[in-house]
């Protein structure tokens, strides 16, 4: 959980993939920040526990078990969340396929692979933000942020499914932006870089951690702390006129953002 300075009483906070991972750490996060957090994830026994340690501190929090690529199960966190909380201010798109896929060139990827992480990636994301946004319009506010990845930037070998994906929803976040631009609502996108979680992932070892420190402009790995005051202040409502933005948070390895 990151130490910061916002304000996000009487706020709902919608935190997808928050189950594990750098999502656990922004839902924690908001929820010591004072807003009404969903804890989304598709595994809900993951989504559970966040949310019971968030109750445990003091803080206000639902788990909600879904699949965000299944519309259906999109529209009943939104009816849980409005049913719990009666609004929802923020979206963060943060479910993803990341830690368990397959490595290879381009043309080795399994194609039903390549497919899932489309569908749960961007589908995803572009699902969550259809379903809110009547709340989000009906308030006259919203904030959705979507989380992309550094690697879209130089392209990742081996990773290309991945990669697609994480530069589609800074696409749509930008589309978006410019749509909703009358509404009261922003839509942007943040950059990690290669982020320690303390959960392995597939191709990533202290070999590609030290590569990657040793490219950033600030030599120590990256942590889900270290992204967390950047989300909250594209969720924030101070942040009401950066719309369509693509926010590099990576040490300052790249230094320039789609
Ligand atoms: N860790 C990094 O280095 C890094 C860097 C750049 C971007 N990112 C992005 O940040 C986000 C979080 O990364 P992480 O490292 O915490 O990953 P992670 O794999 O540890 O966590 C992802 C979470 O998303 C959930 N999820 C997966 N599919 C889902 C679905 N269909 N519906 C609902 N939930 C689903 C998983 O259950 C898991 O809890 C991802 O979008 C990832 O691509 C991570």
């Amino acid at each position: 959980m990151a130490d910061v300075a916002y304000d996000f009483s009487g706020r709902t906070v919608v935190v997808t993939g928050a189950g594990q991972g750098i999502g656990a750490v922004y839902a924690r996060s908001f929820a010591a920040a004072g807003a009404n957090t969903v804890v989304a994830d598709l595994n809900r026994d993951n989504a559970d526990a966040v949310s019971r340690e968030i109750e445990a501190a003091g803080g206000t929090a639902l788990a909600v078990g879904v699949d965000v690529s299944d519309e259906g199960a999109v529209g009943a966190m939104v009816d849980r969340t409005l049913a719990a909380f009666g609004s929802i201010a923020v979206l963060v798109n943060n479910a993803g396929l990341f830690t368990q896929l397959s490595r290879g060139r381009f043309d080795t990827l399994p194609v039903d692979e390549w497919r899932r992480v489309l569908d749960v990636n961007v589908t995803g994301s572009y699902l969550c933000s259809r379903a809110v946004l009547p709340a989000m319009e009906a308030a006259g506010f919203g904030r959705i942020i979507m989380i992309s990845s550094g690697t879209i930037l130089a392209g990742r070998p081996n990773f290309a499914h991945y990669t697609t994906s994480k530069m589609a929803v800074v696409s749509l976040a930008r589309t978006m932006g410019r749509e909703l631009g009358g509404t009261g609502i922003t839509v942007n996108a943040v950059l990690p870089g290669l982020t320690d979680t303390g959960i392995e992932a597939a191709g990533i070892d202290d070999t590609v951690y030290d590569y990657i420190v040793g490219r950033q402009s600030i030599p120590r790995r990256q942590v889900p702390e270290d992204l967390v005051p950047a989300v909250m202040f594209l969720a924030s409502e101070g942040s009401g006129f950066v719309t369509g933005q693509a926010l590099l948070v990576d040490g300052g390895m790249s230094h320039t953002a789609v």
